[in-house]
């Protein structure tokens, strides 16, 4: 067996080993979380003032002193349910619990409530039998595009903004409103909008809608009766109705701990107010410099007015970072200088040790740096399930991840759809999985996508198959598709399982996928499911990079030579779900609170981050600047920056600058 086989096999089994500990962890008594604690940790876990502000930077122990926050009330008797924890996700949440429950009996555990804002207004609107159905924002945009359809609309505004954008603009209109109507607000931003035009075309449009701006009012408050009407609910009405909750029912909630506050938006301070001014105590931890949700209305200035908010309140600051290694802070810390500071903080590095210096890597174009990437990671003294990769957008994750499994090296897309789970992706792979003989039924109803079969026809192939031993033969002789179109299809896979038929390599039989007519159907439906998402891309580049993820798969199928090496590869992916074992790739956003042992970050260019086209439409260049200091801020030992001077993932290879925040941190290349 060569060293590379060997090598897969080997990660496979370890993928499947950690699996399994992970069901078999059985819960362990711990130190009780205020022993661990530091002197400034504990005077804020022990404060008597009402309202507590615990300001301080990454890795100090905000989150550790949260818990011993919650263990110091109960002991001092404070029932379970007085106390609510809200937090960025639900699963920092469901950690918090986790922890909690290896100090007190979990009938205690289970009557606190810890989870985000919004779950919190879910949990309320289920607890009131109101029975109201959240709605996925892309169906209630469509709900917008439909009353844009009506006449009254359609005649009096020319050439509007997009559903989507309107409805953009509703979230966050409700997430950072004062007593302004929604035209007032909006007659803003447009203002705003039209002084910033570039062009005298855009400067145009956004003076009709400007003239249109009763019929914006008329289209919210349509909206809003329609969504009532349906008795649809989108995430910001869940926010509301804690304020609704509150005004018919009694507050008996004492305490509430808020994590991650830096990130809170208006509609959400609303609500803590409302509760503070029916008894809550408002306990909230947050760090200035790691405000890294502009675009979705929090504003770092809500840690600023806090105090004056809130009477009595004290403010804390902890000064020890227990997290990344001197060197590490010391980069994060010159780059994010160059932001204000709202509130003076100390940071002195606690971490003891003898840690690697941290790296830069400039590489010729992006291509070579994922593989340079790879190639670190591979011959990496650390364990694939402490290294993390992290990239300012989802996108730059795709091509990355689908190097290092062609590298046998196991991955866990954390909150965002691995390369596997693509519609065109997982069709093909479920063509393969027919063509292989491990296919299920779910495998047959993607057939969907291409043969363009209705999911009767499909379920009809599926059943054919377990009737006759030769697939191609059963499916001519028992689905007879009534369309003649269809049956056309039908007859091109029929072709395509016999011209399969005992073929073993994962590549040959991925080309004759790609080969067959069928393929256009996949290719066409992948293409306008993508225009749908990208509008204003150029139809040539979604091609291409439709062909490029085709032809990364057709890679990874080159590097197996037999149907269980590609299986162990598609196994070595996964999506977070249970803690999986393997090298985590995720965006700066999703990575906040978290930490690893040996961090990389990516795509440090001016094209990608900062990603100047998203700062535009967040909180500038500021926010970008959080957002890098929020990347180094995750790793403890080990920390790689890497970036390219080519962009060579478009058509024509374009030449980019290396990030400005590269230079800021102070770190160079050796
Ligand atoms: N007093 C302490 N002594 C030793 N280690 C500590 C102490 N307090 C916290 N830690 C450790 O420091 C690390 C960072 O803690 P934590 O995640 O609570 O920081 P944080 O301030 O919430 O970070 P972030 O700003 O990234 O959310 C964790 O590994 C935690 O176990
Ligand atoms: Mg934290």
């Amino acid at each position: 067996m060569s060293k590379s086989k060997i090598r897969l096999e080997r990660e496979y089994k370890r993928k499947q080993e950690f699996r399994n500990k992970k069901l078999r962890q059985k819960q362990t008594k711990e130190l009780s979380p205020l022993d661990t604690l530091n002197e400034e940790q504990l005077k804020a876990v022990y404060s008597k003032h009402k309202h507590n502000l615990i300001i301080a930077s990454a890795g100090t122990g905000k989150t550790s002193t949260i818990i011993g926050r919650v263990v110091r009330l109960l002991q001092e008797g404070i029932k379970p349910d007085e106390i609510i924890l809200l937090t960025f996700t639900s699963k920092a949440g469901t950690e918090m619990l986790e922890r909690l429950e290896k100090h007190f009996s979990s009938d205690v555990v289970s009557e606190i409530f810890a989870g985000t804002f919004h779950s919190y207004g879910k949990m309320l609107m289920d607890k009131a039998g109101i029975p109201l159905k959240l709605k996925k924002q892309k169906d209630l945009t469509s709900l917008i595009a439909s009353l844009m359809e009506k006449n009254i609309f359609k005649q009096n505004v020319e050439n509007p903004y997009s559903a989507s954008a309107i409805n953009g603009y509703i979230g966050l209109y409700e997430n950072t409103r004062d007593n302004e109507t929604f035209s007032e607000w909006l007659m803003a931003k447009f203002q705003e909008k039209y002084e910033s035009s570039k062009t005298e075309a855009s400067a145009d449009r956004v003076e009709a809608q400007m003239q249109a701006i009763e019929m914006y009012e008329w289209l919210y408050q349509e909206y809003i009766n329609e969504k009532k009407f349906h008795e649809f609910c989108d995430f910001n009405d869940l926010l509301k109705y804690i304020g609704i909750y509150y005004n018919k029912n009694p507050n008996r909630v004492k305490q509430i701990i808020v994590d991650e506050y830096q990130d809170t938006n208006t509609l959400q301070n609303k609500v803590l107010k409302k509760m503070a001014d029916m008894g809550s105590r408002v306990f909230a931890v947050g760090d200035y410099d790691q405000s890294i949700y502009g675009f979705n209305g929090s504003d770092v200035e809500v840690v600023r007015e806090f105090p004056k908010r809130y009477q009595d309140t004290g403010i804390f600051n902890l000064s020890k970072n227990y997290r990344s290694s001197k060197q590490i802070l010391g980069l994060a810390n010159n780059c994010i200088e160059n932001n204000d500071r709202i509130i003076p903080k100390r940071l002195v590095a606690m971490k003891s040790g003898v840690f690697p210096e941290p790296t830069l890597k400039i590489y010729e174009t992006i291509r070579e740096q994922y593989r340079g990437v790879a190639e670190m990671i591979d011959s990496s003294h650390y364990d694939n399930n402490d290294i993390a990769i992290l990239f300012r957008s989802n996108n730059s994750g795709n091509l990355m991840e689908a190097i290092l499994i062609e590298m046998g090296i196991p991955t866990v897309r954390v909150k965002s759809g691995s390369f596997f789970d693509g519609v065109d992706i997982a069709t093909m792979v479920s063509v393969y999985r027919i063509i292989t003989g491990s296919a299920t039924v779910l495998d047959f109803l993607n057939l969907n996508n291409y043969v363009g079969a209705d999911k009767n026809t499909c379920k009809e192939m599926f059943d054919a198959v377990q009737r006759g031993s030769n697939k191609a033969s059963a499916i001519r002789e028992y689905v007879k598709p009534t369309i003649y179109s269809l049956d056309a299809r039908v007859k091109d896979f029929i072709r395509l399982l016999e011209e399969t038929e005992g073929i073993t390599s994962p590549f040959t039989i991925f080309r004759i996928i790609i080969d067959n007519p069928c393929y256009q159907v996949l290719f066409n439906n992948t293409f306008e499911m993508a225009k749908r998402f990208n509008k204003n891309t150029e139809d040539s580049l979604i091609i291409e990079q439709i062909e490029q993820k085709h032809e990364l798969l057709l890679r990874i199928a080159q590097s197996c030579d037999t149907p269980r090496e590609f299986n162990m590869k598609l196994n070595l992916s996964s999506k977070e779900e249970d803690n999986e074992y393997g090298v985590k790739l995720l965006t700066v956003h999703a990575s906040k609170g978290l930490e690893f042992k040996s961090v990389y970050v990516i795509d440090l260019s001016e094209e990608r981050f900062p990603n100047l086209k998203l700062a535009k439409g967040g909180a500038g260049i500021d926010e970008e600047r959080r957002l890098f200091y929020v990347a180094l801020t995750r790793a403890e030992e080990h920390l790689v920056l890497t970036t390219y001077k080519v962009d060579d993932t478009k058509k024509t290879p374009k030449g980019v600058q290396i990030s400005r925040f590269i230079k800021e941190s102070g770190i160079t290349e050796v």
